[in-house]
């Protein structure tokens, strides 16, 4: 009996399977996507609320103006990382990511534990996003004369010195504003949301390059002086180990480029252009965050930034010369902070769609829409799950959440290249990480390291999400698993 309980546990799919169904009926869903779509993708979900928020409250929580080491640090981890995505995506092009990998290389309930840690990822990572876009959104309101109710304009908790506290207000509305809205969006089908993004990508990095071209002369030394603030005493809190605290507080700003891989079953070429669109997508965004992060604290004393808008404050403080810049770099962030939303719910729900698929969640989240192509019900509950968060929490405790969960996953992706190499040596890779041994180990190990120096409370957090996980397999997925079901 024994035996049989932990057999089940780590049964497998069968990738030959995996890989005939993509080809054959792809589940419904329609493979429309190019590899510039991809690029423009990547992008879209990774330049986000990171840079246009959260980059002024690490510098002035934790790295100072060192935070651009931090965002080399962060970055040379995620290539590490998307190497090894960009080797399953093209080998394994389907809907469920890292999910589907490891259901068919570690077994079922592993491949639970990562989805729902995927989940995790995904709700926590757009909730946070909506937050910082409703910071920006209520700021540039503000500039045109218009205040929110302040019921209506803060989430209902707060978190302070390790404390819970109502903050008085019901709900932050414009988060969950723009949550319903890229539902409504994503539910018109993954051509019209990737063309949307597009034009979106186009206008985020023009914002971008402004920022930094004309910020350059704004510039005064003395604020990246000291360059590494002495540590206060307390870990992570400036010094060495507050870069790596800033390191992988950071990381958020990189999160994104995985969700790619997410839209591997609605890719044209997926061998192809699944490596190229997260490669290039990734290594161009961490360009821009280094030039961003420098002129910001060279403009502004880092200890001033930890502000829902700090580029906005940049601007402000560098006074009337760049007043004209102020808009543009609202509307900008605004524009910009949506598309992450945008990829990443669609990343949320095709996540459900794929778990759902499997029978671990109800049927219903794996219905495709005949019209749209999109599984419809898996968006829905995305838009609703994530606008409930949104509206409640607020953006610091999201954000370290969705970094721990995503490291969890980077380092899962990582150790489990480098097992299909040993477990199935003969699968065609049209995209092979190079140094087999080396740098999947290289990725784990930076992924771990920034796991431990996230706080305490963050590590608490997962793992009660993932106790809720385990009792939800042992509830429903284990009793309805499609394979499961086969065996018998
Ligand atoms: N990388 C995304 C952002 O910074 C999640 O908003």
């Amino acid at each position: 009996m024994y035996n049989t309980f932990f057999k089940n546990l780590f049964r497998k799919k069968d990738i030959t399977a995996i890989l005939h169904e993509a080809e054959t009926t792809n589940g419904g869903l329609r493979r429309t996507l190019t590899a510039s779509g991809l690029v423009a993708l990547g992008i879209g979900a990774i330049i986000g609320t990171g840079i246009f928020v959260i980059t002024g409250q690490a510098a002035a929580q934790y790295a100072g103006p060192a935070l651009t080491v931090s965002f080399v640090i962060s970055a040379v981890g995620c290539v590490f990382a998307a190497l090894c995505y960009a080797e399953f995506a093209a080998m394994i092009p389907v809907a469920g990511s890292v999910y589907s990998y490891s259901y068919a290389t570690m077994g079922e309930f592993l491949a639970w534990f990562i989805g729902w840690d995927l989940i995790l990822e995904y709700l926590f990572a757009c909730s946070t996003v909506a937050v910082g876009w409703s910071g920006y959104m209520q700021s540039l309101l503000h500039e045109w004369g218009i205040d929110l109710p302040y019921n209506l304009a803060r989430p209902a908790l707060e978190h302070a010195n390790g404390t819970w506290a109502l903050t008085g207000s019901i709900v932050n509305f414009p988060a969950v504003c723009i949550v319903a809205i890229i539902t409504a969006l994503l539910l018109c089908g993954i051509r019209q949301s990737a063309w949307v993004n597009s034009v979106i990508v186009i206008i985020k990095i023009s914002v971008i390059l402004l920022f930094v071209g004309f910020g350059l002369s704004y510039i005064d030394t003395s604020n990246w002086v000291p360059y590494i603030p002495e540590n206060t005493g307390e870990f992570g809190h400036f010094g060495w180990s507050g870069i790596m605290r800033g390191a992988a507080v950071v990381f958020f700003a990189y999160l994104g480029f995985d969700a790619l891989s997410t839209t591997a079953q609605e890719t044209r070429n997926p061998q192809r252009d699944m490596p190229r669109g997260i490669l290039i997508s990734l290594i161009v965004c961490a360009l821009l965050y280094v030039a961003v992060t420098a002129v910001l604290t060279g403009m502004v004393k880092y200890d001033r930034l930890n502000v829902d808008a700090p580029i906005a404050l940049a601007i402000d403080n560098a006074g009337a010369g760049l007043a004209w810049m102020s808009p543009f770099i609202k509307l900008g962030a605004i524009a910009g902070i949506s598309s992450v939303i945008l990829v990443m719910m669609m990343g949320q729900s095709r996540i459900y769609y794929a778990v759902s698929k499997d029978g671990l969640l109800p049927r219903l989240f794996s219905e495709v829409s005949a019209k749209h192509g999109v599984p419809h019900n898996a968006t829905v509950f995305a838009g609703i799950a994530t606008g409930v968060i949104a509206g409640v929490f607020p953006l610091s405790v999201l954000s370290e959440l969705v970094s721990i969960g995503t490291l969890l996953a980077f380092a899962i992706v990582c150790i489990s290249v480098m097992v299909l190499r040993k477990t199935h040596p003969e699968l065609k890779r049209p995209f092979r990480v190079p140094f087999v041994w080396v740098i999947p180990s290289l990725g784990a190990f930076f992924c771990l390291l920034q796991m431990v120096s996230l706080p305490w409370a963050t590590w608490l957090r997962l793992i009660l999400w993932t106790l809720a996980g385990i009792v939800i397999y042992f509830a429903y997925g284990r009793r309805n698993s499609y394979l499961g079901r086969k065996k018998q």
